[in-house]
């Protein structure tokens, strides 16, 4: 099978896929995200969410759309904070999209108590049309990626397959249009280039939906901003990497996103894109300092270096700061979305 396929299987396989079968999070689970490491990120997308529904002219109704919504952790911090803005709390209606029957239990038992029509969807289409405020972390990573490799002079899929009872790597066909930039495809042999069909059919759909109706959506991910050779598909176990090919369904699998090609594709499909800019810069902008500084105020000496650490983990270089990654798409005619206002449109 392709390698796409393969990461399908793993991660969204309806009996053993990996999203499928568990609650991935927290220092017991594999891994840990920013809406887990504090209630600031998700404040501070929540209340990004409701300038931008100042900027749009703050409509009547505003679909508030979040893709791949794990816990729930992110939309019941972004809901609690936005709760300063009363009217745009008035005109919010929740949609999560997400496809793992535990994450949906989970996110049903945050989002209980917090007073405002929610609907769950398997996907983006089933959406009402209207204009939205779409937010997505770490949902892009989680999509399947294609692997080509170059082997004797042409691009071929890269395929995974079985014998002794082991899973390996293999070179499969040449392809005809894999989607590589022209100035990388005369790359040497054995190089790999990766692109996801799924990340592109999800940035055109959110375009269009944007273009049409209005509204604007921030993807947080950790990628890079040019697209280049090199493999990034990753499986994490327990916090520690591990072999993508050794324990299917049993490890989380990601691929660093390739934020260029997104942004191209939104733009093709006739929205603006932002960015991308660092997670760190756009928590720094959005005022992260002023919220951690706030929550300082009634805390004691245990939770004030549990904030502190916190700040450093979503925004330091070394940490999650530089490495993640926030792409903003707009309908063509709106002005830079808050945190964006010094970048050019892509
Ligand atoms: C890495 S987790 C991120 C969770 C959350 N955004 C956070 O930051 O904590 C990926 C999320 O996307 C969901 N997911 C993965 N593939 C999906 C798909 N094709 N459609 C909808 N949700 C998906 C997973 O179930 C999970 O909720």
């Amino acid at each position: 099978m392709t390698v796409a396929d393969w990461m399908e299987a793993c991660l969204a396989d309806p009996e053993h896929g990996y999203y499928m079968t568990r609650d991935p999070f927290g220092r017991r689970g594999d891994f840990i995200t920013s809406p887990e490491i504090s209630q600031m990120f998700g404040e501070l997308l929540g209340l990004w969410s409701a300038v931008v529904w100042q900027q749009m002219g703050q409509p009547d109704q505003i679909h508030l759309i979040e893709l791949g919504p794990g816990r729930g952790t992110l939309m019941s911090d972004a809901l609690r904070a936005a709760g300063g803005v009363p009217a745009f709390i008035e005109a919010v209606h929740v949609h999560m999209v997400e496809t793992s029957p535990v994450l949906r239990e989970r996110q049903q038992n945050a989002l209980r108590n917090i007073g405002v029509s929610i609907d769950w969807h398997d996907a983006i289409e089933t959406i009402p049309k209207g204009p939205s405020i779409v937010l997505a972390n770490e949902f892009l990573d989680a999509l399947p990626v294609r692997q080509l490799i170059r082997h004797g002079g042409a691009w071929c899929e890269r395929m995974v397959g079985l014998s002794d009872d082991r899973f390996s790597f293999e070179v499969g066909a040449p392809v005809e249009e894999g989607g590589v930039p022209d100035n990388l495809t005369d790359a040497p042999d054995g190089s790999i280039f990766e692109v996801s069909p799924a990340v592109r059919d999800v940035t055109r759909d959110l375009a269009s939906r944007l273009v049409d109706d209005g509204g604007a959506a921030l993807l947080i991910d950790y990628g890079h901003d040019r697209s280049g050779l090199g493999e990034t598909l990753q499986a994490l176990e327990g916090h520690e990497y591990a072999d993508p090919l050794s324990s299917p369904g049993e490890c989380d699998l990601t691929a660093h996103v390739d934020f260029a090609a997104a942004a191209t594709h939104a733009e093709k499909a006739g929205a603006r894109a932002w960015g991308p800019i660092e997670q760190g810069d756009l928590l720094e902008r959005l005022g992260i300092g002023a919220r951690a500084a706030q929550l300082l105020q009634g805390a004691d000496t245990k939770q004030a270096e549990q904030i502190g650490t916190a700040r450093h983990r979503l925004t330091g270089a070394a940490a999650m700061g530089r490495l993640f990654r926030a792409l903003a798409l707009t309908d063509p005619g709106r002005a830079a979305p808050p945190g964006f206002e010094t970048v050019s449109p892509f």
